[in-house]
């Protein structure tokens, strides 16, 4: 049927089964707009970075919350290639915390059998970073548990356009013919194809604009917005967002 892709069937594993501590309204994939770290170190008179640092403890506190709420996929969208735009310095200070937690904290996610994986452009950034992601998706390719999906360097619209671009290539190739192009097709053009599209995409910080994440993706998610600021996001935080997903009735345009 139009509308469902069956790789939603695939995606939590062959036979699509729950994980453990998943109830019936908890949502498979959980997608997250990190937002409102430089305001929390600002409400402190304490520079951004500290914000940025806290909100790299939420993070760690939301995979654990996640994984033992039995979610399948959480995507974090932590740099967007629009964030290229903040200054030079904390543009860098935000790569140095991305090095610092994949080195501080991979072991540690691999032993949880966390499944990393990673989306955005490896274009423009530092090879030394481009192979700690490589790193960080190799060595957890195989865990069975929670898949942690970072997206970083991560804009909708240039994954949209690139997956365009790949399928013009092949039908210019004589590949493909145009009226095969569809929405699956398009859709597995996409590096998230394995990735079913997220049942729950909630923004922190009060702002309520999707700031170009997972535009395809995101066609019928349910959306959660909280004046949470990031690094305040705990357990209860995600609870009530879960629970006002549980109380979500969707259609997918039927009755
Ligand atoms: C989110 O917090 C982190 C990133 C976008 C990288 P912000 O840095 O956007 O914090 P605010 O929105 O300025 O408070
Ligand atoms: C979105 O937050 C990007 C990330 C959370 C990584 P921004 O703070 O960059 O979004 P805008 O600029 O407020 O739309
Ligand atoms: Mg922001």
């Amino acid at each position: 049927m139009q509308g469902v892709p069956s790789k939603r069937d695939d995606a939590a594993g062959k036979d699509g089964a729950r994980r453990p501590g998943a109830g019936e309204g908890t949502p498979r994939h959980v997608a997250i707009i990190m937002d409102g770290n430089g305001r929390w170190a600002t409400k402190r008179s304490l520079p951004r970075v500290a914000g940025h640092r806290a909100g790299m403890e939420a993070v760690r506190r939301v995979v654990r919350a996640a994984d033992a709420r039995g979610i399948s996929f959480l995507t974090l969208f932590s740099f967007s290639t629009e964030n290229w735009a903040r200054p030079a310095e904390e543009v860098s200070e935000l790569m140095g915390l991305l090095k610092f937690f994949i080195r501080s904290d991979l072991a540690a996610l691999h032993r949880q059998n966390v499944r990393i994986r990673v989306i955005g452009a490896r274009e423009g950034l530092a090879r030394e970073i481009v192979a700690l992601l490589d790193e960080a998706e190799g060595l957890t390719r195989a865990n069975t548990g929670l898949t942690l999906v970072i997206a970083f360097n991560y804009g909708a619209r240039a994954e949209i356009a690139a997956a365009a671009r790949h399928l013009a290539a092949e039908v210019a190739a004589g590949r493909l013919a145009p009226e095969a192009i569809t929405e699956g097709l398009l859709g597995e053009a996409l590096p998230s194809a394995d990735i079913p599209d997220p049942d729950l995409l909630i923004r922190t910080s009060g702002e309520q604009r999707i700031s170009n994440f997972l535009l395809w993706q995101s066609a019928y998610a349910e959306f959660y917005f909280t004046p949470v600021l990031w690094p305040e996001f705990d357990d209860a935080a995600l609870d009530e967002a879960l629970s006002a997903f549980a109380g979500r009735k969707r259609r997918f345009g039927g009755l």
